[in-house]
């Protein structure tokens, strides 16, 4: 007789705070539940479909047997070449797509990988926050330590780099940025990535631009590549998706580009660890990246008419919000009183509206909620005339 073994987590998984989004979804499932119709403005999945072109690319490939075989690791070159392109198109910035440009299933599987690839156990990682949750669950999955970069509103959601003190300095080893923002929609020009680049020249640390909402920008002003400063390959990489650009969250496809060392680093875990994308969405990849820029101005200026909505309908109850240039959030300050928990829920037992806390991004999201535009404006107003109610 076989006896039941104990299943013991790692400590690091143990050490693991519950993944936002999850306690997001069940929040979720009650409210449904108790058949209340619910508003979703809680996460930046976009609710219209990927464009057709992209969808009949995949289905050609699809049939093609050779597609059904493993990927290279790195990505098809013909992929990693129409991301060439596409940055030079873009961004005029040149890549060499054999060395300087590697996919990923996703740009959270790149920066989940990355501190894998580079952080010794007890060395830092700079992680800005509010922020993308990944950064410092990847740092603790490599056994780094995180060293939190507040940003505030009086430094326009900007880290300060002169309050990283010297000790941490010494053992910081990676640092990640990212703009457009998730969670505050704020920007970064040049003078900022500039000072950024001499930061990481002086102390050595790899920087990691997450730049996964460049192309969701409003009022055509076009966000800046971080690799469009000089220097910049000099100390980093940009990771890139094509999730939200294309309205392709599920099909997984993303990438890295910029330093050599970084991108063969972290090519080299994925050689260990994964197969690659498989090559049907790679094909489906380079249709996209060859979009034609009308389809692309289609979609941001759906989120403009939704951002417009709800900007303006906010601050007319009273609630402060900057507008975003750009990604599909808005940033908005709990009323007096309330904390990110209790506005969140406050907002959804009274008004069945879902919103984000921003302290599940970190503790100085405290006294903020993120509002997602991934309903059309109809709901949007909808949502406002509710808030009236209950505010
Ligand atoms: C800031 C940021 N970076 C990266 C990602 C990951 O996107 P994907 O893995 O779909 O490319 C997200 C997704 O929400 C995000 O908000």
């Amino acid at each position: 007789m076989s006896k039941k073994i104990s299943i013991e987590p790692a400590a690091r998984v143990k050490d693991l705070p519950p993944y936002l989004f999850a306690t997001i979804d069940r929040m979720k499932t009650e409210a449904v539940g108790k058949g209340i119709d619910l508003i979703d403005l809680s996460i930046g999945d976009p609710d219209t479909p990927t464009p057709k072109h992209i969808v009949e690319a995949m289905r050609k490939a699809v049939r093609e047997p050779a597609h059904h075989k493993y990927p290279s690791y790195a990505g098809m070159l013909s992929f990693r070449q129409a991301v060439a392109d596409w940055y030079r198109k873009r961004f005029d910035v040149s890549l060499d797509p054999k060395t300087e440009v590697v996919s990923l299933i996703g740009s959270k599987e790149g920066i989940g990988h990355m501190p894998l690839a580079f952080i010794n156990p007890g060395e830092y990682v700079l992680v800005p926050s509010p922020g993308y949750p990944v950064y410092p669950v990847a740092t603790l999955f490599a056994g780094g330590r995180s060293h939190i970069m507040p940003l505030l509103e009086k430094n326009n959601y900007l880290p300060d780099l002169n309050a990283v003190p010297d000790r941490v300095l010494k053992k910081a080893k990676m640092m990640f940025v990212n703009y457009p923002n998730n969670p505050t929609a704020a920007g970064a020009d040049r003078a900022f990535y500039k000072g950024l680049i001499e930061f990481a020249s002086k102390n050595n640390i790899l920087i990691c631009h997450d730049a996964a909402y460049s192309e969701v920008y409003y009022d055509d002003e076009r966000p800046l590549s971080f690799l469009q400063i000089p220097g910049a390959k000099d100390v980093g990489i940009e990771f890139h998706s094509l999730s939200k650009t294309y309205n392709m969250t599920g099909w997984r496809i993303g990438f890295a580009v910029g330093n050599k060392d970084a991108v063969a680093g972290l090519g080299k875990i994925k050689t260990n660890l994964d197969s690659g994308i498989f090559q049907a969405i790679q094909e489906a990849g380079i249709e996209a990246l060859k979009t034609d820029d009308r389809v692309l101005a289609k979609i941001r200026n759906m989120y403009q008419g939704r951002r417009d909505a709800l900007y303006d309908g906010l601050r007319n109850l009273g609630l402060e919000v900057n507008k975003p240039k750009a990604t599909f959030y808005l940033w908005v300050k709990c009323p007096k009183g309330y904390s990110s928990m209790e506005f969140t829920t406050h907002l959804l037992n009274e008004a069945g509206i879902l919103t984000t806390p921003g302290n599940g991004f970190g503790a100085p999201g405290e006294g903020y909620v993120r509002f997602a535009l991934t309903v059309p404006v109809k709901r949007i107003k909808e949502a406002v005339a509710r808030m009236g109610k209950v505010l």
